[in-house]
């Protein structure tokens, strides 16, 4: 085998490995913003081939990542957008941390996300009108940060017209009068927000 054959050959090994573990290099993004006091993402070794061996992270049978369980990890730093990348993640649950920064608008493009949970933080910023694209979401909480804004309208339709099942946002700083709705309809939908919102 010529030199020349064997670069290409391991030139495109190298390509075609990088790509197999995008999701991985997505979730290793996001490991190197945090501070992990508590050593839970220790397991999350971007050089192996996909993040399916790594703790806390579940894929499918294709090995691509479904579900990130995250709560209650002691972390600290942001959300990132490669979080987006992740196509067919089902569960977001990243409750009970330190997380702060906004939520990035590419979590817009999670569209198989059934659970967004990302209470108890210290999330700001809007509730991003992307979100809007998750028409598989049942549960979305986001309840117990520092939110602010209104919620976008389309985000609210979803009670309507996408699956949500429970949306609380209760406990931030959010403008608007969605207050406490129960709306019932082909499903049981409950929006819970601070009664007393604030301009
Ligand atoms: C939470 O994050 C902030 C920085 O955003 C940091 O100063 C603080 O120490 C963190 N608190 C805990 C309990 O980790
Ligand atoms: C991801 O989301 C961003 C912002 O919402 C959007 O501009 C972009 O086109 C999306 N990417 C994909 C691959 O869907
Ligand atoms: C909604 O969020 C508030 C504030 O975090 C919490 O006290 C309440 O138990 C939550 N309700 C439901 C039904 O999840
Ligand atoms: C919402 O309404 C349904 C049906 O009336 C009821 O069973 C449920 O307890 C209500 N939930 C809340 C949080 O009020």
């Amino acid at each position: 085998m010529g030199s020349r054959t064997l670069v290409f050959l391991l030139f495109a090994l190298a390509v075609s490995t990088a790509e197999c573990n995008s999701e991985g290099d997505a979730l290793n993004a996001w490991k190197i913003k945090l501070v992990d006091p508590n050593n839970v993402l220790q397991s999350w070794d971007p050089t192996l081939v996909n993040p399916c061996t790594w703790f806390h992270v579940t894929c499918n049978g294709d090995n691509s990542v479904t579900r990130v369980d995250l709560g209650n990890a002691g972390l600290s730093g942001p959300l990132v957008p490669q979080l987006g990348m992740l196509a067919n993640l089902q569960y977001l649950e990243v409750f009970s941390n330190n997380i702060s920064g906004s939520i990035p608008t590419q979590i817009g493009n999670l569209t198989a996300l059934i659970s967004l949970d990302l209470y108890q933080n210290r999330l700001s910023g809007p509730i991003p009108s992307s979100l809007a694209n998750l028409k598989h979401l049942m549960f979305m909480r986001l309840n117990s940060n520092k939110l602010s804004g209104a919620i976008p309208a389309p985000v609210i339709q979803l009670v309507q017209w996408g699956n949500l099942r429970i949306m609380n946002v209760s406990d931030n700083q959010l403008a608007g009068s969605a207050h406490h709705t129960n709306r019932t309809g082909f499903a049981v939908t409950t929006i819970i927000q601070d009664a007393k919102a604030r301009k």
